[in-house]
């Protein structure tokens, strides 16, 4: 009898390209891994009709029927977790998510964000790459803990930031290399190599660097 694969529960708020890259990873098998079901805290998100073609359990969680974050992010985790996920997959899901969420899902609940962070957690984090004068951009995957963005990397990828870039040149080369550093992250935490507890996160049993695992080029 083989082991049943992890189940993936994927969450988005739009376009869902990470979510589409996932689902594909997951076809191609690269991941050991199955996509449970894909949730939207938006009825028009555009993700969610990809999903469907993928043959994809969707559900819509809509915010603005909830009086107040606590009472939403309850309604999420209990259809969340009639799916038993072994992670969940932060996929451009524009809600902030509270404590007690956050604390629910520890060591399963994985984020992209399109910076290096710790730079610019937050919002508008190309242009202000852009004004700050940097000469490099990148997005990082990481843990979520009750820290907006700061929970500690699993991995992380950079772009040069070039002349004539603007915030949209520069989001569609960051979004690029999320697309490899995403399904990345996935399967090491999917293969049982990835983890983390209380001393932070840890690949084979060692420590990650800071910034997490450095996705070079040609890799992935
Ligand atoms: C990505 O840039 C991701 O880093 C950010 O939101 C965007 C989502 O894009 N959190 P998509 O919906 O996956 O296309």
């Amino acid at each position: 009898m083989t082991a049943p694969l992890p189940r993936l529960v994927i969450l988005i708020s739009g376009t869902g390209s990470n979510m589409a890259t996932l689902i594909d990873a997951v076809r191609s098998g690269a991941l050991g891994a199955e996509v449970a079901a894909v949730f939207s805290n938006r009825p028009d998100a555009r993700g969610l009709a990809t999903a469907r073609e993928a043959g994809i359990a969707t559900e819509v969680i809509d915010h603005r029927a909830f009086p107040d974050r606590e009472s939403f992010d309850r309604a999420l985790a209990g259809r969340i977790d009639a799916h038993t996920p072994d992670l969940v997959i932060l996929a451009g899901f524009m809600r902030i998510l509270t404590p007690g969420f956050v604390r629910h899902y520890r060591g399963r609940l994985m984020n992209i964000h399109p910076s290096l962070l710790p730079k610019y957690p937050g919002l508008n984090t190309h242009q202000r790459a852009i004004d700050a004068g940097d000469d490099e951009a990148g997005a990082t995957v990481h843990f979520v803990t009750e820290e907006l963005d700061g929970g500690p990397a699993i991995v992380q990828g950079r772009v040069p930031i070039v002349d004539g870039d603007t915030a949209e040149s520069l989001a569609t080369r960051v979004l690029a290399l999320e697309h490899r550093l995403y399904p990345e992250a996935v399967r090491l935490f999917c293969s049982g190599r990835l983890r983390m507890d209380d001393r932070g996160v840890s690949l084979d049993g060692e420590p990650l660097p800071p910034g997490g695992l450095l996705l070079t080029a040609g890799q992935g």
